[in-house]
């Protein structure tokens, strides 16, 4: 989710802007940042002083011929240029198709789609809107496993001015949801969560099969279970719920992970956004709520459903926040949300196996001023327990200036996590995680989203997406830029190889942003062109040959001349540093989803919330259902702009990208 320019409402922006880690963990403000990498030393970047707000667009062309020669690249696609307008574009030698749209069937009986006549009944039928994590299971028994199997899909959030006629923005004070009835709540909530669709490959095109059995859809109302640590206790019982096991629904699917077990992890980021109401003075829950930015009333939600008033129903929060396991292979399981992974605003939970056999998942925390996680199961990968997330290691990063880093566990009962300071148990732990890792001293990001290690070279990469709100004081080696307003990505190395460890190195792999801006400092390499930097990494994805794919959120022409989009990012060699531009979004959108095939002959790729206006541009017109900035990807005057997955396929076949 875009925060900065797509913040749910006034109320909410205020809070986001300040974040809400009210803790004294170091940031290291009396150190100056004592560590860079050598190539910052070779550039002269150090002393860099105060970061241009904002990159004036330039001049692409004129720029690209600036790069220096580029070296032997293991990306030989011929790089798309940087900019915007109202279509997507991928390198040349690839189709881009559109695989599935919001509202198309996912469910058999789904009625077709007509976005002025919408319903609950609808679209609890029908794929969701904002499309963000994409998995792919193949098939088991597939002749190609590369060309039959199921594509699971988060649906993060919905943009109501784009979804109903006539409506406009709600989430703003002067509007204050004077529009939105239950019914359109309740289409709202049918829009949220997941779907798994079967999908096939034939004669080169992928398609949804219809009717499959496999066929699902998750909403906010879904039936799920707790398990782990917090399910059970008193601080997740509600008057619906007496035994607190059972909650209706996932909301805010960000982004995810796939498991060796073929289950998909489907991560609740910010959830703050639903609660309304008035957290109780002197409730139990206060602290909690605070250190979450709860209740942020961006949704109407808690007027027609009490669950979501936190006045009414103040442990209804604590039942979502979590990591769900959902079995896309049997669509009458109940999702599991594993709460020993811990409840904060999760980006992704991409994992890897540890050398001991365990599995290892690490986990952003995306809010400025959050965490660096990582989970390690008591139990092997393949030991063939289904319950395997219920059992192991909460660890949160300490990044060190020195270039070491420390996973901190978050043990009830080991070191300050004790009845003392309010932590009765693991559950008080995991509910409350970020509370734990401020006892810690952990180590403030600039917004962590996607973290993913390389099956290929072992390391792990952390996309740090923007901070504006850093200050100079509040720099440190892994968070070196005051009003850090493009990101970085850091690179952690674990000890001894193995992710199990608990110690690192990390050393910056890049800061973003435009690297001809001499006072944005960031660090792309010299051979990357002026199509191929860009700023706020968000999700990301690795091949099968250790390739890192990164995608973005929150480019956009007035803020630095192009759309949000793909780019590779060489991390060996040489050409380490290097960006190359592979795709780009419409208008308004964001760029999520990216996931390969196991042959990497199709890169799935989920076009967010098209024909959003550009926020930060003080003469863009409000975007709404009526005057969207795209149509994309239909362009029917009579259609709304539609998020959708699209397929990347290389022409004539083979691994994409190269
Ligand atoms: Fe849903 Fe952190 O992006
Ligand atoms: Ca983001
Ligand atoms: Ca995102
Ligand atoms: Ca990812």
């Amino acid at each position: 989710m875009t925060k900065p320019t797509r913040t749910r409402s006034q109320a909410a922006e205020a809070a986001e802007d300040r974040g809400s880690n009210g803790s004294a963990n170091p940031t290291f403000g009396d150190i100056v940042a004592a560590r860079f990498d050598r190539r910052d030393l070779l550039r002269g970047l150090l002393g860099v002083g105060a970061i241009a707000a904002v990159v004036t667009p330039r001049a692409l062309a004129a720029g690209a011929a600036q790069a220096a020669e580029a070296p032997d690249t293991r990306f030989p696609f011929a790089e798309i240029e940087a900019g915007s307008d109202a279509h997507h574009h991928v390198a040349a030698g690839h189709d881009a198709e559109i695989l599935i749209r919001w509202g198309d069937p996912v469910l058999p009986g789904a009625p077709a789609f007509d976005p002025r006549n919408q319903t609950a009944a609808a679209q609890s039928r029908q794929f969701g809107y904002n499309n963000d994590f994409v998995g792919y299971f193949p098939m088991p028994g597939a002749a190609d496993p590369a060309s039959h199997g199921l594509l699971v899909v988060n649906h993060e959030y919905t943009n109501e001015e784009l979804m109903f006629p006539g409506l406009g923005r709600q989430d703003v004070k002067a509007v204050a949801f004077k529009g939105m009835t239950r019914e359109l709540v309740d289409i709202e909530m049918a829009a949220h969560g997941g779907s798994v669709v079967e999908i096939r490959r034939q004669d080169g095109k992928w398609a949804v099969v219809p009717d499959s059995r496999y066929a699902r859809r998750l909403t906010a109302t879904t039936p799920m279970v707790l398990t782990g640590p917090a399910a059970g206790t008193d601080r997740v019982r509600t008057a619906a719920d007496p035994g607190g096991r059972a909650v209706l629904g996932t909301i805010n699917n960000c982004a995810g992970g796939t498991t060796p077990w073929g289950t998909w992890l489907t991560c609740e980021e910010n959830i703050n956004y639903y609660f309304s109401g008035a957290s109780a003075e002197g409730s139990p829950e206060a602290a909690n709520h605070k250190r979450f930015n709860l209740p942020a009333s961006a949704y109407a939600w808690g007027r027609f459903h009490e669950r979501f008033d936190v006045s009414k129903e103040p442990n209804e929060p604590n039942r979502f926040g979590w990591v769900v396991e959902i079995d896309p292979f049997d669509p009458t399981s109940t999702p599991k949300k594993r709460t020993a992974l811990g409840r904060f605003k999760h980006e992704g939970a991409a994992g890897i196996v540890a050398r001991g056999g365990q599995y290892v998942i690490y986990q952003g925390d995306d809010e400025r001023f959050d965490y660096v996680y990582k989970f390690v199961t008591a139990g092997r990968a393949d030991s063939g327990d289904r319950d395997l997330l219920d059992s192991g290691t909460l660890h949160v990063a300490r990044f060190d200036a020195d270039g070491r880093g420390t996973w901190m566990p978050l043990v009830f009962g080991q070191g300050p996590l004790t009845p003392g300071n309010g932590f009765h148990g693991q559950a008080d732990v995991v509910i409350g995680a970020r509370l734990a890792a401020d006892r810690l001293g952990a180590t403030k990001m600039d917004r962590p989203e996607d973290v993913e290690a390389n099956p290929k070279t072992g390391k792990v990469y952390v996309m740090l997406t923007n901070n504006g709100k850093r200050k100079a004081d509040q720099v440190d080696a892994a968070n070196p830029r005051a009003d850090n307003r493009f990101g970085h990505i850091v690179e952690l190395t674990p000890d001894d190889g193995d992710h199990a460890a608990p110690g690192f190195t990390w050393e910056i792999l890049v800061r973003c942003g435009d690297p001809s801006v001499a006072a944005v400092g960031a660090t792309f390499s010299s051979a990357t062109t002026a199509n191929g930097w860009f700023g706020m990494p968000d999700n990301c994805s690795v091949d099968g040959l250790g390739r890192l794919w990164v995608a973005t959120d929150g480019n956009a022409p007035s803020r630095t001349g192009r759309n949000d989009g793909i780019w590779a990012v060489e991390t060996e060699g040489p050409g380490r540093g290097t960006g190359k531009h592979f795709f780009r979004v419409p208008d308004g959108a964001e760029m999520c989803g990216p996931y390969f095939t196991p042959d990497d002959t199709t890169f799935f790729v989920a076009v967010q919330h098209p024909g959003e206006a550009d926020e930060e541009d003080p003469k863009a017109v409000p975007a709404t259902f009526e005057a969207p900035a795209t149509r994309w990807p239909d362009f029917d005057p009579a259609m709304p702009p539609r998020p959708a997955v699209l397929t990347i396929t290389r022409r004539g076949g083979g691994r994409v990208g190269t």
